[in-house]
């Protein structure tokens, strides 16, 4: 197994491994320490079908099953993350920096994408590290969020970025609004610590809505400075995605963004998600 980083804050290419069978028990802590240190690896050709993505996702924790958005038919663990060609000028499912979920109790720990078709141009994913953007916090900012929590909520997704039907038959995704797991407010500190004890912002424009002990337009300027640093070209790993590649990414010490450039080509990849000990 061979790493390469990707650039100089996060990401890296593993090599050398076939996820098609099982891994050793050593492989899969090895993996486990990459992302770990890397925040977003990704095994480029692996072809995985739906089976061997469940098994690489427990290789990282329990999958999960998350409100909101429906599960693809029979797998209430995968999300289908699926553009038709025929959808024009439309939203896409993560089209906005975001960690996955962040309005639950118990955020996804990471996630998992399997890429089966993918545009020949266009379509890539960013991910930004939020250790990066925390360790060059300017002073003033980290004054204001060290011990600080923020409230997240699922509903906002709904009436800022996706679709304005309830659901879209024949489209990408398909929500269903008013489920409570994502209407209801959740807290989770601004500054979360993780892996080695490392420090990570985690604030995003889709799901946190204010900082505590502050009106929403009280929070409104320093989130939106929070954004601008946490999303920094410095901080990002850039994905030109080929069918049969799979990421792994950290969804609490990252933040991610689906990019929008390739309208009349279909994009699908499969995303399941796994879970950890709630961020603390
Ligand atoms: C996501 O936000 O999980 C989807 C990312 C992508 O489609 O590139």
């Amino acid at each position: 197994m061979q790493i390469r980083k990707l650039t100089g804050f996060m990401g890296a290419e593993i090599s050398g491994l076939d996820l098609k069978h099982p891994v050793s028990a050593d492989v899969a802590g090895l993996l486990r320490a990459a992302l770990a240190s890397h925040q977003m690896i990704v095994l480029r050709g692996q072809f995985l079908n739906i089976a061997e993505q469940k098994r690489l996702n427990s290789v990282f924790g329990p999958a999960m099953q998350l409100p909101y958005v429906t599960p693809m038919e029979g797998e209430p663990e995968v999300i289908a993350v699926l553009k038709e060609a025929e959808e024009r000028n439309t939203g896409v499912f993560g089209g906005e920096w975001h960690s996955d979920f962040s309005f639950l109790e118990n955020p996804p720990a990471g996630s998992v994408l399997n890429a089966v078709e993918i545009p020949e141009v266009g379509g890539d994913t960013v991910w930004s590290s939020q250790v990066a953007a925390y360790e060059s916090l300017p002073a003033d900012l980290k004054s204001v969020v060290e011990g600080r929590e923020a409230i997240h909520v699922g509903k906002p997704y709904g009436v800022k970025h996706a679709p304005p039907r309830e659901t879209r038959s024949g489209a990408s995704i398909r929500m269903v609004r008013g489920d409570p797991a994502a209407d209801r407010e959740t807290r989770h500190p601004v500054v979360i610590t993780g892996h080695e004890g490392r420090k990570a912002l985690f604030v995003n424009p889709i799901y946190t809505t204010r900082l505590s002990g502050m009106t929403e337009t009280k929070s409104a300027p320093i989130l939106e400075a929070l954004y601008k640093h946490a999303t920094r070209p410095d901080f990002s790993c850039r994905l030109k995605w080929q069918a049969g590649d799979v990421a792994i990414w950290d969804n609490r010490m990252s933040l991610h963004y689906a990019t929008n450039d390739y309208d009349g080509v279909r994009r699908l990849l499969y995303r399941t998600t796994f879970s950890a000990d709630p961020p603390r």
